[in-house]
């Protein structure tokens, strides 16, 4: 069956945060059998972690709320990609500006930050974790699991073809 609606999230490593933000919404479809209609797939604008598995830490955080993101691999963003997803969803400003800058003029998909799915006072940016420590990791987690689930009911509204 051909999907109804595609997402794709896109942060900088493809390691951290895009695949965490990947495995807790293909989660969610799972749960409530969505995984037929809404595809979901991960980007980093960066090339350096090509085919990597996630970073440990964001593995085990991801895994600690539930989540297992190990059969996840990182891959950088490609022109295609315009051409196959709907929403393509930032992580940061710096996302933002790189998958802008490759944005086709015809493209017609929803680019923005993927925080613009939570309420205004919750912050635009999910921040880097990479160098940090262990509340990032954590901290990450918390916003894209309540944006997710923002996304989520959106696209629904949106497309009421969308069941159960
Ligand atoms: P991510 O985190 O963009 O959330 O995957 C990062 C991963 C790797 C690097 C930076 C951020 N790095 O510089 O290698």
């Amino acid at each position: 069956m051909s999907h109804k609606v595609s997402v794709l999230f896109v942060c900088l490593g493809n390691i951290c945060r895009s695949p965490t933000a990947h495995g807790i919404f293909e989660k969610r479809l799972r749960d409530r059998n969505l995984q037929d209609q809404i595809l979901v797939d991960s980007a980093g604008t960066g090339d350096w972690h090509l085919g990597k598995a996630p970073d440990p830490r964001a593995q085990s955080y991801a895994q600690n709320r539930g989540y297992d993101i190990s059969h996840l691999r990182a891959r950088q963003i490609e022109p295609s990609d315009f051409e196959l997803f709907d929403y393509i969803l930032a992580m940061d400003n710096q996302n933002l500006a790189n998958i802008r800058s490759m944005q086709p003029a015809d493209y017609r998909g929803h680019v923005s930050l993927f925080l613009d799915f939570l309420d205004e006072e919750e912050g635009r940016e999910v921040p880097d974790p990479y160098y940090g420590g262990a509340q990032g990791f954590e901290l990450v987690v918390d916003m894209v699991e309540r944006a997710c689930d923002n996304l989520l009911e959106n696209i629904r509204s949106r497309h009421p073809g969308i069941a159960p």
